[in-house]
């Protein structure tokens, strides 16, 4: 199969005009032997090019340029197939936007396409490199924070270890931190269900009648403001927890059972995240929104949980604004080397921006990650590269430190 690829890359400060030729050279020559066309922009910081070819040796190819130590910051900016080549003998050709007027390059490009392609307007791969060779790029692109930087040390001072829960207890709870690393501090816990043993919580629902189910997810949560209790309070930290949305729909005294449960253990509501988990359709939103009213009427903070996965999405954010959204970990795995991911993250940090809404990643798992996200404006992050859930306690964070200042 056809397959093509743009991405985008920085080059190093140190690239000379040497470097360039020899860059277009080894590229024409290895490319001419593999059967990959295509052309390489540069406008002098940065590289934006465009490969085609069979897709094994395109990705062959693309993994030998990303190693390249000519350039870093190398993100992938369209992955798709084509019936056809657009590009006729270009084995690898260089363009310099910055030495060129645009409508040169726009020509140049035009007259490489190979004889009988006519291009559609709509066609991306061609739309994005002209975008590149007018500069248009730079306003819905942006590099992130230098991830070298950084270091991560953990702090041992936030871990706490509650005695263990009654025997008889159906659930425990791990309890994972919400960091705001440009203050230093947790922001919150997240009360994380786990099963009577303290394993998959996948037992606790099993052989249990939908009107059951939803009962159970309620009352469950009473378990995690026990574990509050039992550690002494969480100091200034908020305590978030999981709720299916149709459990405020099916459960008639659900509020009343929340609030009256949180008073119980020594909590505030004001203390209290609730987290919306979208796993299921929600019906009756009428009845819904009457239960999150209330509860925001007492103080109760509420977050859409995995923002970008399941029916988690637009339609349910359109129909109510949440204090926090969490986006899924799935749009922030490998957001730095991810365009299509970094234009969505973009776009939901402008729309929150607008409407007041506080942004969470979750699941970031590397300093990459977490440099671009902070960089893009993000204050809240959860993740293993600050810490796992600790069942019944509170771990120790990991907190990014520069790295001039451990030395
Ligand atoms: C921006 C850029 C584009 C490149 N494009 C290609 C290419 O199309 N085909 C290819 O075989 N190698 C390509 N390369 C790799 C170079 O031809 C060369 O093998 C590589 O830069 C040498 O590795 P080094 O820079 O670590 O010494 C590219 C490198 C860079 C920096």
């Amino acid at each position: 199969m056809l397959s093509n690829l743009v991405y985008r890359s920085r080059a190093r400060v140190d690239l000379t005009h040497d470097d360039l030729v020899h860059i277009e050279r080894s590229a024409r020559e290895r490319n001419e032997d593999l059967g990959v066309t295509g052309v390489l922009l540069f406008d002098g910081s940065y590289f934006c090019q465009f490969l085609e070819g069979p897709e094994a040796v395109v990705r062959d190819v693309y993994a030998l340029v990303r190693n390249s130590r000519l350039h870093h910051r190398v993100v992938t900016l369209l992955e798709d197939y084509a019936p056809r080549r657009r590009f006729a003998d270009w084995g690898m050709r260089l363009l310099n936007v910055r030495a060129s007027p645009q409508e040169q390059i726009v020509s140049a490009l035009h007259g490489a396409l190979k004889p009988g392609v006519d291009l559609p307007r709509d066609d991306r791969a061609f739309r994005l490199i002209r975008a590149f060779a007018a500069g248009r790029w730079r306003d819905h692109a942006m590099d992130g924070d230098d991830p070298a930087r950084w270091t991560f040390r953990a702090d041992p001072a936030s871990v706490i270890h509650a005695p263990p829960p009654l025997a008889s207890d159906t659930c425990q709870f791990a309890l994972q931190p919400i960091v705001d690393t440009t203050a230093g501090r947790i922001s919150s816990l997240e009360a994380l269900m786990r099963g009577p043993t303290g394993g998959s919580p996948q037992s606790c629902f099993e052989a249990l009648s939908p009107e059951q189910y939803h009962r159970f997810d309620l009352e469950a949560k009473c378990h995690a403001f026990e574990l509050v209790a039992r550690m002494g309070g969480i100091g200034k930290s908020k305590l978030s927890i999981n709720l299916l949305p149709m459990s405020l729909v099916r459960v008639p005294d659900a509020v009343d059972y929340l609030l009256d449960q949180i008073a119980r253990h020594g909590l505030t509501p004001e203390r209290v995240i609730l987290e919306i988990t979208e796993e299921e359709a929600i019906s009756h939103f009428d009845l819904f929104q009457t239960a999150l009213k209330r509860l925001r009427a007492h103080g109760v903070s509420l977050a859409i949980d995995d923002f970008g996965a399941g029916f988690a999405g637009l339609s349910l954010l359109s129909r109510f604004q949440p204090d926090k959204l969490k986006i899924d970990r799935q749009i922030v795995q490998g957001i730095h080397a991810d365009g299509p991911r970094q234009a969505i993250v973009r776009a939901i940090i402008s729309c929150c921006s607008a409407l007041g809404i506080t942004i969470v990643a979750e699941g970031v798992e590397t300093p990459e990650e977490w440099s671009w996200l902070q960089a893009a404006g993000i204050d809240l992050f959860q993740g293993f590269l600050f810490a796992r859930p600790m069942l019944n306690g509170i771990p120790a964070v990991n907190w990014p430190v520069p790295v001039a200042e451990t030395h």
